[in-house]
């Protein structure tokens, strides 16, 4: 048998902060090796909210540099764009056909960013998930790892899957396969620094709410040394009424490669003043070798586009077939 296969995705709006590579990225690295992976750049999904078309493209980029500054590695993973293959809007009109808007509309990330937005919701918005579920589907993805947030969407293609292997297949011929979420425990939800309530997110307007992957030391060290905190003497994980000391206690065993006993050992007398100086080191340290790599990838954008272009046609060796396979399965049958 051969390896499973893996797809996951980001998008590129803004920059890359911790919560994005603990729940995400980390675990695309880590697990590579074992499986045939595709990550893309998922900015087809950026033009849901109102977008810059002037950086839309260096964002791109950026994110396709982060990847591989973050250790994929092209021997197992291919890195491509999003709407470079045309085959995931198309199999996008597709499965929208066949998929209930009850579904959309009950889904938790669109009513949340509904509410920002006003009364600037897009179409887009609401279909967000087919996208995201075309772009799973395309490459038969077994597994599809992301952070929590995502859950509710993998459960929709689930749902989109069953549905149309239900009308269009039969149980000994499936139309489309079945991915499962692989989502970590430990970094699935990595938790505002000013709000151990809410996830870091890209769309916090505060920047003193999330570490991003290329924060200089200065800022590093700023955003820790202003990150909310509470008055409690010593430090301890998993208190329901001490969200933001469990959060950094997380960030700091994660990134300092601790088992959570060491750290719950290391930090139970420690107060914040001797704590926040060694998760600011930490946190600098773990990024460093991120932001030299991105450097160096950033300075030869040569050898980014060769990989984008290789990543294309590697994406669309897999994607094509597959979307042929659906239009055939609905009926899509007059030869050209
Ligand atoms: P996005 O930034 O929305 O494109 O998310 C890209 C990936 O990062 C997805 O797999 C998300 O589940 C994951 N992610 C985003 N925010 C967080 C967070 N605060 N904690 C853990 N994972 C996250
Ligand atoms: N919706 C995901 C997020 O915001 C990004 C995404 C788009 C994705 N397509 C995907 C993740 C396919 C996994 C698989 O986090």
């Amino acid at each position: 048998m051969g390896k499973q296969r893996v797809l996951s995705g980001v998008q590129p709006t803004g920059n890359l902060h911790l919560g994005n590579y603990l729940g995400a990225i980390r675990n695309w690295v880590e697990g590579q090796s074992q499986y045939e992976n595709f990550f893309c750049v998922v900015d087809l999904h950026a033009i849901t909210v109102p977008h810059n078309p002037a950086t839309l493209a260096a964002d791109t980029y950026k994110i396709a540099a982060l990847y591989l500054a973050c250790g994929i590695d092209l021997q197992y993973s291919t890195i491509f764009v999003q709407s470079h293959v045309s085959a995931h809007s198309e199999l996008t009109w597709l499965l929208n056909c066949i998929t209930p808007l009850n579904w959309l509309e009950r889904m938790i990330q669109f009513k949340e960013k509904a509410v920002k937005q006003g009364e600037n919701v897009s179409t887009g918005l609401l279909d967000y998930p087919v996208l995201m579920a075309a772009d799973i589907l395309l490459y038969d993805a077994d597994l599809v790892p992301v952070g929590e947030d995502q859950k509710q969407h993998i459960e929709l293609t689930r749902d989109i899957v069953i549905r149309l292997n239900d009308q269009f297949g039969s149980p000994k011929k499936p139309v489309l396969k079945l991915p499962e979420p692989l989502i970590r425990k430990e970094g699935a939800r990595v938790m505002s620094l000013t709000d151990g309530t809410k996830k870091m997110s890209k769309s916090d307007p505060s920047e003193l709410s999330r570490i991003n992957l290329l924060d200089s030391p200065d800022e590093i060290q700023k955003k820790i040394k202003r990150c909310k905190t509470d008055p409690i003497k010593g430090l301890e994980f998993d208190n329901p009424e001490r969200p933001e000391c469990n959060n950094l206690l997380t960030l700091y065993t994660i990134l300092s490669g601790k088992t959570k006993e060491v750290v719950a050992a290391e930090c139970q007398d420690m107060g914040w003043g001797q704590f926040k100086p060694l998760l600011t080191e930490t946190v600098i340290e773990s990024l460093k070798p991120i932001q030299q790599k991105y450097d160096e990838v950033m300075a030869d954008k040569s050898y980014l586009e060769s990989v984008l272009r290789e990543g294309r046609q590697q994406a669309e060796a897999i994607a094509n077939p597959i979307l042929s396979k659906v239009k055939t399965a609905l009926g899509y049958s007059i030869p050209l």
